[in-house]
């Protein structure tokens, strides 16, 4: 598997580009799936977890063309109801196409995916909505069956905002009969990205962003050309870079209004923040202030940023306290970090942190997207050389990252295996 080697101490100066969000273009794509026509996406990341979804779909009997930068589904012939182990367990988020499937063939059959390296991650929230909306399921040999003649509208009330729960209700509810309201829906952007393309599909969808999203039936949808919004987790990661390496870094065409937690804490923090024409400017202050971070779903601070403000907080001045209440077991990168020299404890689901005056490098992995993000970015100042181990995580979620990170001016290269 690729490495990757980067020789710290350097700051980060320049600009770069954010691409397109990956965890709203998994439901947009999955989205395809309601139309019988050519839709095109544009701004779609040439991400693993892409790729997962797009041969997910071309499984399900969709076609899919990928061009630069932009993706084109036709699911006319749509006739394969079933999403198989193998595609499944290389990616969760393919869960992503039950609402879809379920509300166009009536049926669907799903393979359960499993825990992950973060937490269980169970889907139960799901599966009760798709049943009270009157579908039939049934859990058999490791799969879902669901059968459902006719979807009902139905007020659904959900035990927590889950995101990829709430997308998929949205896809099965915007065909069902009637009205859905779902309460305690997450608020996430990429929600709202997801409801902005279903109603240019020609669904009726209010609400979208808030806690209460409001779904009135329609019999069918057109294709449609949209594009992507931007990926504030990948934004947010080099956002954390730019003031860890005590550089200045202009991000273009990232969206500011979806940066408003992690901006508060970068401004505790020290460092100086600059709106400007098209893009977000980072400026690393002089010290690093040591500040508490509670994760949250959103508009709180994100659980996709929690690893990388740890690497943050690790040489801060003073100590500081990450609480993790999203996912049960999401400190994957702390025991890599100590590798490297930081200070952290953590009991529960609470990390304490304190900081000290330098990381220095060494071999590292992770099991997790976002864990090895974070130890990228621990690379980025560690005296040394330091070995990301496992790439391929990375590369699930993060486009180029070196070569993104390259040039603002890393030491930072890929050996290829
Ligand atoms: N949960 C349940 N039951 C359910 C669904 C969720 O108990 O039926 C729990 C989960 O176990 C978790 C919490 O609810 O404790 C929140 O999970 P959620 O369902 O919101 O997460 P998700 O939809 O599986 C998405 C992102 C994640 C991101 C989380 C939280 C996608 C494809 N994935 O996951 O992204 O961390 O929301 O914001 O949108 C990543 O990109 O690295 C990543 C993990």
């Amino acid at each position: 598997m690729d490495r990757i080697v980067i020789e710290g101490g350097r700051p980060l100066k320049g600009e770069v580009r954010i691409g397109g969000a990956k965890n709203a273009a998994l439901p947009i794509l999955a989205s395809a799936l309601l139309t019988d026509g050519w839709n095109t996406f544009d701004n779609v990341p040439n991400l693993m977890d892409v790729q997962s979804i797009e041969r997910l779909l071309s499984h399900l009997g969709a076609v899919v063309e990928r061009g630069p930068g932009e993706v084109r589904i036709n699911a006319a012939g749509l006739k394969n109801s079933e999403a198989p182990y193998d595609l499944v367990r290389k990616m969760r988020a393919s869960i992503l196409v039950l609402g879809p499937l379920v509300a166009r063939l009536k049926k669907a059959r799903v393979s359960l995916p499993g825990g992950c390296a973060i937490g269980a991650r169970p889907i139960n929230i799901h599966l009760k909505a798709l049943e009270e909306m009157g579908a039939t399921l049934e859990l058999k040999g490791g799969y879902v069956e669901a059968a459902a003649p006719r979807l009902r509208g139905k007020e659904l009330f959900l035990d927590v905002p889950t995101v990829t729960g709430t997308e998929n209700i949205l896809m099965a509810a915007v065909l069902a009969e009637g009205r859905t309201i779902i309460r305690n829906a997450a608020r996430e952007p990429e929600v709202s990205a997801l409801a902005d393309t279903l109603n240019r599909m020609g669904g009726r969808i209010t609400g979208a962003g808030t806690s209460v999203i409001t779904v009135d039936g329609v019999s069918s949808l057109s294709p449609v050309s949209t594009a992507i919004i931007p990926d504030r987790i990948e934004a947010g990661t080099f956002m954390v870079a730019a003031a860890l390496t005590r550089g200045d870094v202009l991000l273009k065409g990232c969206d500011p209004a979806h940066q408003g937690a992690l901006m508060d804490k970068l401004l505790m923090v020290g460092a100086k923040i600059q709106v400007e024409e098209g893009g977000i400017r980072v400026r690393g202050g002089d010290t690093i202030a040591s500040v508490d971070v509670k994760t949250l779903p959103y508009p709180g601070f994100p659980t996709d940023m929690q690893a990388q403000f740890m690497v943050l907080m690790s040489v801060a001045k003073g100590l500081s306290v990450i609480s993790e209440t999203i996912f049960e077991n999401r400190f994957i990168h702390v025991s890599e970090l100590r590798r490297l020299g930081a200070d952290i404890i953590v009991s529960g689901n609470t990390a304490a942190i304190k900081g000290v005056p330098a990381l220095s490098g060494a071999p590292v992995m992770a099991t997790d997207l976002r864990a090895s993000a974070s130890l990228v970015l621990a690379g980025l100042i560690a005296k040394g050389t330091t070995v990301v181990n496992r790439v391929y995580h990375l590369d699930r979620g993060y486009e180029k990252m070196e070569e993104k990170f390259a040039r603002l001016g890393a030491a930072i290269k890929r050996i290829r295996d």
